[in-house]
């Protein structure tokens, strides 16, 4: 019998425009088809048993649908399952999580669950406003539309421990030597040794002395990350000072709020810089939901720069699969790769600036940007702040890798006449990026197949291009 008495699969249905389609990897200790029908049905309008007070209009109008499983066993497969946009509420992603996101994980047949990704069909995406100023309005402000250059930008290290003046003396060497964007770690707030006014005054002054001295125009985004009241009252007090830019953790932050600060951003004109710190707690597991699922609501509510990794870095995440991280929120369309688990997916907002960061150093710049191309923030902690020469000499010796790669210098090569670039080489050892290219072309000429052999081995497939 299927869940609660009533059939959710429908091997017929052809998704309508309006729908959201949502792609699952489960597995549990019934056949699948028990479990296509519980997923779909918990996550809709169902539940264990059937109901007296069901009516047609309902199970008609706002069940869910799984149209599409393609078995790996008896008892694991990939879901396709549509839903209709009427069953959402209006801009509530609360209620759009606790639905689709929500009960299922809990089931006692699973033995895993992963939410692989959600194509968001174009009604309800219009009902957010998506980022504010995004990839041109950030190069706008940086002066950089002309050039299209990557930007580099810079977290002050160590993490947490400097205090206000020793931050602002590190970001104005970080400045001198290039940088075009600096920011709090994901764990500095407000604490003693380093208030937010304090931190936020001393480097309003660096980024007019910056102006001054240099002409430029740079970015400090403070982590204005707390509970709602207090990062409304900290985005009040820095755009009363005129600051371009704050950042959220956006995970740890949680939706709700969110959605309330990104409005405020908006309203002040105030860009938004996403950091992600804690989202890899629900991407790794049997039970999951993956980055690309979060990355499309923090677009569709608007971060203009978001931390997506590297591929070449020190956090989890292949080139293949960080370039698609990347795709879903630069580009304005993508097609579907199911070998990565991801959908199609279209945009009608403005794309965000990815943000490139986690373990990468001068040593990385050449694989980076061939992965990533130029509309990225490159962004380096350790690999600027470790320079044996400093901080100065560690942000001159990133741009030096980032012009040697737009050159197309190798740069071992372009180091020889670059001094701070060679010292940087001399600790860290070049990784060229031929392993990058070779991946990016096969992945060209086997798309096809690739899909293909996904389709019939499942996660064990598609997690090896993760
Ligand atoms: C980040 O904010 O992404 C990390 O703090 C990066 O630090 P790292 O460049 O030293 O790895």
């Amino acid at each position: 019998m299927a869940y609660g008495g009533y059939t959710y699969i429908d091997r017929k249905y052809r998704p309508a425009k309006d729908d959201f389609i949502v792609l699952v990897w489960a597995s549990g200790t019934v056949p699948i088809e028990k479990i296509a029908e519980a997923i779909a049905a918990e996550s809709s309008i169902g539940t264990w048993t059937k109901l007296k007070t069901m009516n047609k209009r309902v199970l008609d109008r706002l069940k869910a649908r799984v149209f599409r499983i393609e078995k790996s066993s008896s008892k694991s497969g990939l879901l396709w399952i549509a839903y209709p946009l009427e069953h959402f509420d209006v801009k509530n992603i609360i209620q759009f999580q606790a639905s689709v996101l929500g009960n299922i994980f809990g089931m006692k047949e699973l033995t895993g669950l992963r939410i692989l990704d959600i194509t968001f069909p174009e009604k309800y995406r219009k009902r957010f406003s998506g980022p504010y100023g995004g990839i041109k309005g950030i190069r706008k402000y940086v002066g950089t539309v002309k050039s299209g250059r990557p930007h580099l930008g810079t977290i002050v290290k160590p993490k947490v421990g400097l205090t206000p003046k020793e931050f602002a003396d590190v970001a104005y060497e970080a400045y001198m030597g290039g940088c075009d964007f600096v920011k709090d770690d994901e764990n500095l707030s407000d604490q003693k040794f380093c208030p937010f006014r304090a931190r936020f005054e001393e480097m309003m002054e660096v980024t007019d002395r910056i102006r001054s001295e240099t002409g430029r125009k740079v970015l400090y985004a403070p982590n204005i990350s707390d509970k709602y009241e207090r990062m409304a009252e900290r985005l009040d007090f820095i755009h009363f000072h005129g600051a371009p830019i704050a950042m959220v953790d956006v995970f740890v932050v949680g939706y709700s709020a969110l959605q309330e600060i990104f409005e405020e951003t908006h309203g002040k004109r105030v860009f938004t810089h996403a950091h992600r710190a804690g989202y890899a707690v629900e991407s790794r597991g049997e039970f999951a939901i993956t980055f690309m699922v979060h990355e499309k609501f923090y677009r569709m509510l608007g971060a203009d720069q978001l931390h997506i990794g590297t591929g070449v870095g020190k956090m989890e995440g292949s080139p293949l699969y960080i370039k698609r991280l990347r795709d879903i929120i630069a580009l304005q369309k993508v097609d579907e790769k199911l070998y990565l688990g991801s959908l199609a997916q279209e945009w009608n907002n403005k794309p965000v600036m990815p943000v490139a960061s986690g373990g990468v150093g001068p040593e990385v710049v050449d694989a980076l940007l061939a992965l990533h191309g130029k509309d990225v923030v490159v962004q380096a902690g350790g690999g600027i702040h470790g320079h044996p020469d400093g901080t100065r000499a560690g942000a001159k010796a990133m741009r030096q890798a980032i012009d040697a790669a737009l050159k197309g210098i190798p740069a071992p090569k372009y180091a020889k006449t670059h001094k701070e670039l060679a010292n940087a080489l001399k600790i860290w050892k070049y990784r060229p990026p031929n392993t990058v290219k070779k991946l990016l072309a096969q992945e060209r000429k086997r798309a096809k197949t690739l899909g293909k052999r996904a389709l019939s081995k499942g996660i064990k497939e598609i997690e090896k291009y993760w």
